[in-house]
């Protein structure tokens, strides 16, 4: 793959954020308020400004030069708009060998297995590209998407969390998954 982009999947391109890209990305999280409220944390106002992404990109971009995180954003092919986006956060090296995944998809795009097409391709990448060993993500109990859309991934329930994230105001147990590369 050439330039920032990671994947190319049926339907979209999974790239690193390039400083360019900030209006977009800032108009998917403007456009999808409501539809990630419930299970993210609470947004400063600050959130929505082009400036603000311009400097989270910029910081994203040394995260990916150090190895310390994996932030991609799944664009259409004409790449004039954003349709998700994945997050692997906290990687450890060592003897673990892990990180931690966040996901979200456009509201208009939801429930047509594009969030699994984007999250298929990004897994392969950083199993096999990045050569971490255990990816882990976390839900709410009630969010049936999200548990459906894990397993469906081939990722295995390992237990509950207590009040473990504060997602919109409130600290929130959540169910803890995670997928194993099996072959490495
Ligand atoms: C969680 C979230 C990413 C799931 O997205 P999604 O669109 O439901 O997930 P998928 O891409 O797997 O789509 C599954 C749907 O597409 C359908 N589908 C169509 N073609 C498909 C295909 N080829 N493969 C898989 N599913 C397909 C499935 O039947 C399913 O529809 P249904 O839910 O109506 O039964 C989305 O709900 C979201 O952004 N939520 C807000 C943020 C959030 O909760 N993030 C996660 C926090 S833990």
């Amino acid at each position: 793959m050439t330039g920032n982009i990671i994947a190319e999947t049926q339907q979209t391109l999974l790239v690193v954020p390039m400083v360019s890209d900030a209006k977009l990305i800032r108009e998917y999280y403007l456009n999808n308020k409501s539809h990630l409220s419930n299970w993210e944390p609470i947004r400063e106002s600050s959130y929505y400004d082009v400036k603000t992404w311009e400097e989270f990109i910029r910081e994203n971009e040394r995260a990916f030069e150090t190895g310390s995180s994996v932030k991609l954003v799944a664009m259409n092919k004409e790449r004039t708009e954003v349709i998700g986006v994945c997050n692997f956060s906290n990687i450890i090296r060592g003897v673990f060998q892990a990180c931690n995944l966040g996901y979200s998809i456009d509201q208009q795009y939801q429930g047509q297995g594009l969030m699994y097409e984007i999250l298929d391709a990004a897994i392969k990448y950083i199993f096999l590209d990045i050569g971490l060993h255990r990816i882990m993500a976390n839900y709410m109990p009630e969010n049936k998407r999200s548990e459906a859309l894990l397993e469906r991934l081939g990722f295995e329930r390992e237990g509950v969390a207590k009040s473990y994230l504060k997602i919109n105001g409130k600290w929130r147990d959540h169910i803890l998954t995670s997928k194993v590369n099996l072959k490495d």
